[in-house]
C-alpha cells in the first residue's frame, strides 16, 4: 500500500514549528554532556561516527544551541582522516532530554555521481540508509538524475506559473523524472530546539555540492518564514525509509504543477533512493504534465480548501471549475467509489462484493479520469474474480494493477508483488473461491485483508 498520499506539506510540520517556536530555549539544557560525549538515551555517551555501526572513533560533540564544533573546513578535514568515512564532513548533532538519540546532520558529497545529499536523523537511521543499493551499488543509479534531453519544455501559464508541457508524445509507464534526493530530514528532529533544528538545516544545505546548493536555493517557497524551512516544508514528499518516515526534497518534481486529474503519478523506490514519476495515460506533445499534490478522491470543496490551505492557490483544474452540475456529479461518483471499496474489502459472510461491483468501480474511476488510482480498483477487481473462482478474469486484472501499482506505489510496493503473483497463479492466492458458496456454511471468509 502506498503510505503517503501526495506531498506532505505538513500540516503536521507546521503545527510542531508553531509549538516548538513557543519553547525555543533560552535556558540552559537540563542535562549538558561534557564536550567529548552527548546525551544518548538519557545519559551521556561517547558519539561515535565511524565507517559502520559498530566502529568506535572519536568523539563529536554536544549541545550547545546553534553552535557547531567544528567549521566546515575543520569538519571536512576531520572526516578525511577517518579511514573509509562513508561521510564528506565530520557529522554535527544535537540532543536534548526530549531526544532519545542525537539529530545529526550526515552529508555525503558523492552520493549519486556528484549531485550529493544530506540527511538530518539519528546516526542509526542514516548509516542503515547506506546500506540500499543507491550506496551499495551505485551502478543501479545508472539511469537516475539524467535530464540532458527530457520530453518536456518548461512553460509559463498565465497566472498559474511556471509548468512542464511535453514536447513529445508520452505512453502510459514512459519515465518522465527519475531523481535522487538532495535532502532528507527526519521529523524527530522537531524534538530539538528550533534553533538547533535550524543550524542543522543550514549547515546542511552549506555542506551540498555547490550545484545542489544553486538548485536548493532555486526552489520556491511559500510560508514566508525561514527561507531554508520554507522551500523544505514546500517542496518535500514523504517517503518511508527502512519502515521510518522521513521527508525528502527532490527539486526537479517542483516544477510539476497539481492537477485533480493528473497524467502521471510518482512513487519512491526505496532501494535506490530514486523518486520516479511516470505517465499513467497517453500524453500529447502541448499538453501540460501534472501530478497530485492531494488526495484526489475527496470530494471538491475538501480539494479546493486543502490546495488554499497548504499551497495557497486556488484549484483551477477542469473538476474544480466545472459547471455545478458536473461538479456535483463527480462528487457523486466519488461517493460510489468509497462505498464500492467498502463493499469489495468486505471478506464477511454477508459482503454484497461482486466481479460487477469491481467492474462498477473501474468504471467510475476510469470516468472521473483517476488513472492512477485504477492500480487499486484493478485490485479489487482481480481478488473479486478470484473468490469467485474465475481464473482468466482475476488473472486479466492482476496483470493490469502490478503495472499500475508500479507507477503510483512504486517497484518495490507489497500489491505489486501480491497482483504479481496472482497473475500467474490465482488459486493460490489468499482470495481465491473466498466467496464461492457465499451464503451457505462454507465460507472460509474473514481473511481481513
Ligand atoms: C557554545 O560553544 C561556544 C563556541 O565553542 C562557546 O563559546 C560557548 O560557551 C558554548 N555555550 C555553551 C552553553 O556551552
Ligand atoms: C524537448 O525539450 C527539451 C528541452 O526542455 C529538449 O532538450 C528536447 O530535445 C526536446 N525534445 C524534443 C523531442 O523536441
Ligand atoms: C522538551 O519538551 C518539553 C515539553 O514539551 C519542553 O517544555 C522543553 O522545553 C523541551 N526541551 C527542549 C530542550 O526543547
Amino acid at each position: 500500500m502506498k503510505t503517503a498520499v501526495g506531498l506532505t506539506l505538513l500540516s503536521r510540520a507546521l503545527a510542531l514549528t508553531n509549538e516548538k517556536l513557543e519553547v525555543v530555549g533560552q535556558k540552559p539544557l537540563l542535562h549538558a554532556c561534557p564536550s567529548d560525549s552527548i546525551l544518548q538515551k538519557g545519559e551521556c555517551q561517547d558519539a561515535t561516527f565511524g565507517s559502520s555501526h559498530d566502529i568506535i572513533s572519536d568523539v563529536a560533540f554536544r549541545s550547545n544551541i546553534s553552535q557547531f564544533q567544528q567549521t566546515l573546513e575543520e569538519s571536512r578535514k576531520k572526516a578525511s582522516q577517518v579511514k573509509d568515512f562513508p561521510w564528506t564532513f565530520w557529522p554535527e548533532c544535537f540532543s536534548n532530554e526530549n531526544t532519545t538519540d542525537p539529530y545529526c546532520v550526515f552529508t555525503d558529497q558523492s552520493f549519486a555521481s556528484g549531485r550529493g545529499i544530506f540527511i538530518i536523523t539519528t546516526k542509526d537511521l542514516a548509516y542503515d540508509m547506506l546500506e540500499h543499493d543507491a550506496w551499495r551499488r551505485p551502478e543501479t543509479l545508472s539511469r537516475v538524475n539524467k535530464y540532458d534531453s527530457p520530453p518536456f519544455v518548461t512553460h509559463e501559464f498565465p497566472g498559474k506559473g511556471r509548468g512542464l508541457v511535453a514536447n513529445k508524445t508520452l505512453h502510459r509507464g514512459d519515465q518522465i523524472f527519475a531523481s535522487t534526493p538532495i535532502l532528507i530530514t527526519d521529523s524527530g528532529a522537531y524534538d530539538l530546539s528550533e534553533a538547533e533544528r535550524l543550524a542543522l538545516l543550514y549547515r546542511g544545505v552549506d555542506t551540498l555540492p555547490p550545484a545542489s546548493q544553486k538548485v536548493f536555493w532555486e526552489l520556491l517557497g511559500h510560508f514566508n518564514d525561514d527561507p531554508v524551512d520554507d522551500r523544505i516544508n514546500t517542496n518535500n514528499f514523504d517517503v518511508s525509509i527502512d519502515e521510518e518516515a522521513q521527508a525528502a526534497v527532490f527539486p526537479e518534481i517542483a516544477m510539476l504543477n497539481h492537477d485533480c486529474r493528473p497524467n502521471a503519478a510518482y512513487a519512491f523506490d526505496e532501494r535506490t533512493m530514486t523518486h520516479y514519476v511516470h505517465a499513467v495515460r497517453d500524453i500529447m506533445p502541448g499538453e501540460e504534465i501534472t501530478i497530485t499534490y492531494i488526495d484526489n478522491e475527496m470530494e471538491r470543496a475538501r480539494r479546493v480548501k486543502k490546495l488554499k490551505r497548504n499551497w495557497g492557490f486556488d484549484c483551477s483544474c477542469s473538476t474544480c471549475t466545472a459547471h455545478p452540475s458536473l461538479v456535483s456529479e463527480s462528487d457523486t461518483r466519488l461517493g460510489e467509489i468509497a462505498a464500492l471499496s467498502t463493499i469489495l474489502d468486505d471478506w464477511t459472510i454477508d459482503s454484497e462484493a461482486t466481479p460487477e461491483a469491481a467492474e462498477l468501480l473501474i468504471s467510475l474511476y476510469e470516468q472521473e479520469r483517476l488513472h492512477a488510482n485504477l492500480a487499486t480498483a484493478y485490485k479489487h477487481a482481480a481478488e473479486a474474480y478470484s473468490s469467485f473462482g474465475k481464473k482468466w478474469e482475476a488473472m486479466r486484472y492482476a496483470r493490469l494493477s502490478a503495472e499500475m501499482s508500479m507507477l503510483d506505489k512504486g517497484f518495490g510496493d507489497s500489491d505489486v508483488k501480491e497482483m504479481r503473483e496472482m497473475s500467474l497463479r490465482p488459486e493460490l492466492s489468499w482470495s481465491w473461491k473466498k466467496r464461492v458458496g457465499m451464503g451457505g456454511k462454507s465460507c472460509g471468509c474473514g481473511h481481513g485483508h
